[in-house]
């Protein structure tokens, strides 16, 4: 008899055929984002869920789920699993590393040059059919060639990011809770500096950190404090990395020149002071969002799955300890 598994959000069609040679599957193709309850009630009976960033893997469920035995993120990021719980429950989780870090990497220059360049501002003044003439000095913008890049984060997107940098002929500065290799460094062509050191030199700052309770509001008010005027911070790593009532709040006061986002504490709802802000370009948690990236990152974590429950020994693992059981 096919083990039952259940897919909680859509995913594209090869992915759930792969998966019905090796399950009985049920799936979420509306996409409506499940309630605790009701992912619940669904998983009472499952051995393997395939699960997004929006779905919370924690004690409450996992107590509710006796027969589940893996929990598989489409994602890099697993902060919507508990893994002690995991553990605990002798439940194996997986996430989806490495394939998304040029597509991520790729969107967060997106966001550094139209941030700099003032895009969002510009495009929509001529939407609004509001130009009339060319001028001098009409949405002066930064520049990003030759400018300091500060890399929080120096991991597996950080580093793309900080490759990137070598066509714009950038200084790359970083700073991480450990000094990466000096291979790493010498391919990225980036020097390790201290945090204050890093939002004090750096024209544009971007963070490629994941989230946990060690990275909750790692950039705040004093971080933020340090930053040049004429700089601008760049965010597609996790909500909750940046405190996003310390963000607008500078941005308001004019203490740093931009903002482009992607993630936010608490979205999709986003603090409403990013709205009225003219300088900050948003987007919906997209940076991973290419047609190759995201199929790459569902059949990943459908893979993970499959040999989860045939094997007990899937890649991509991140509690191992659940072996030892
Ligand atoms: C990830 O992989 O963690 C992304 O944020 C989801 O696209």
């Amino acid at each position: 008899m096919k083990k039952r598994i259940f897919v909680a959000r859509e995913v594209f069609g090869e992915v759930l055929d792969f998966l019905a040679g090796h399950f009985e599957v049920t799936a979420n193709q509306e996409d409506k984002v499940l309630s605790g309850e009701e992912l619940a009630r669904i998983l009472a009976d499952k051995e393997g869920a395939l699960t997004t960033l929006t779905e919370r893997i924690d004690e409450d469920l996992l107590s509710r789920c006796p027969k589940l035995k893996a929990v598989c993120n489409i994602a890099v990021g697993y902060n919507n699993i508990d893994l002690t719980a995991c553990n605990a429950r002798g439940v194996m989780a997986t996430n989806t590393p490495g394939v998304l870090d040029d597509t991520a990497a790729d969107f967060a220059w997106a966001l550094i040059l139209a941030t700099a360049r003032r895009l969002n501002e510009a495009e929509a003044y001529v939407r609004q059919g509001q130009w009339d003439k060319w001028k001098l000095k009409q949405f002066l913008g930064l520049d990003v060639h030759h400018a300091t890049l500060g890399i929080v984060g120096l991991g597996r997107i950080g580093q793309v990011v900080a490759r990137r940098a070598a066509g714009f002929e950038m200084e790359v500065i970083y700073h991480d809770v450990r000094r990466a290799a000096p291979e790493i460094e010498a391919a990225c062509r980036a020097r390790y500096v201290t945090k204050e050191e890093l939002f004090g030199k750096a024209d544009i700052v971007t963070i490629h950190v994941p989230y946990s309770r060690e990275t909750h509001h790692l950039i705040g008010a004093p971080e933020i404090a340090f930053m040049k005027k004429s700089a601008i911070l760049i965010h597609a790593a996790r909500g909750g990395v940046v405190d996003d009532d310390a963000l607008v709040e500078a941005l308001r006061r004019g203490a740093i020149a931009g903002a482009g986002l992607d993630v936010f504490e608490g979205e999709p709802a986003l603090h409403p002071g990013f709205l009225e802000l003219k300088n900050v370009v948003l987007s919906p948690h997209i940076a991973s969002s290419s047609e190759k990236t995201r199929f790459k990152m569902a059949m990943m974590a459908a893979e993970n799955l499959s040999a989860a429950l045939s094997t007990g020994d899937p890649p991509n693992l991140l509690n191992p300890e659940v072996k030892a059981r």
